[in-house]
């Protein structure tokens, strides 16, 4: 039986999708102009890169070097991340948020440590990462929550500006009629 680990194949995957989601988050971050969502997306992204160098140093530790593999979603999320799209477009076309998501109704890190075979240093990192990982996906869900929110406060403004000019039209025809009434009333005097 080989000793290779059979979680290598995890190991590596992090490590390439961490660097990856650092480098869209950071790309998102350049070009984001709320600055309360760049905060966020410039925390998530040191927090991606952290956990591709941590994945990568452990595959060294392990005597294994980091395989990379070609990924179409990859280069789209990047396009998009430095797009002009509006954030919250951003969040469905990059992250594949939606408004009314709940986060982790299926949460592919939950099985992770199904694999009994994973040594205590993996298994340490692996457990950092999970928590970490939803952590930023809460602290992302709460942007986009804010920005929904906002967005939804600006309509309603916007339509009670346009209730208020309607009304404001509709006195100041009732005031030209009433007018009108007037002169027509001194006319058959
Ligand atoms: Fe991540």
């Amino acid at each position: 039986m080989s000793d290779k680990p059979s979680y290598l194949g995890l190991l590596n995957a992090i490590a390439v999708g961490e660097r990856r989601g650092h480098e869209v988050l950071s790309a998102w971050c350049e070009v984001c102009r709320d600055p309360e969502l760049a905060d966020v997306l410039n925390r998530v992204a040191i927090r991606e890169r952290e956990h591709a160098a941590a994945f990568e140093k452990r595959l060294c530790e392990l005597g294994y070097g980091i395989r990379e593999r070609d990924n179409p979603v990859f280069a789209e999320a990047l396009e998009s991340a430095r797009s002009d799209a509006a954030d919250a477009e951003k969040f469905r076309r990059v992250l594949g948020y939606q408004a009314s998501d709940e986060p982790g109704r299926d949460d592919p890190l939950a099985r992770i440590f199904d694999d009994r075979s994973i040594d205590a240093a993996s298994g340490a990192l692996l457990g950092r990462f999970i928590c970490e990982e939803r952590d930023s996906e809460r602290q992302l869900r709460d942007q986009l929550q804010r920005i929904t929110d906002a967005g939804r406060r600006i309509d309603d403004a916007g339509q009670s500006g346009d209730d208020d000019q309607q009304l404001a039209d509709i006195a100041a025809r009732l005031d030209r009629l009433a007018e009108t009434i007037e002169q027509l009333k001194q006319l058959r005097r």
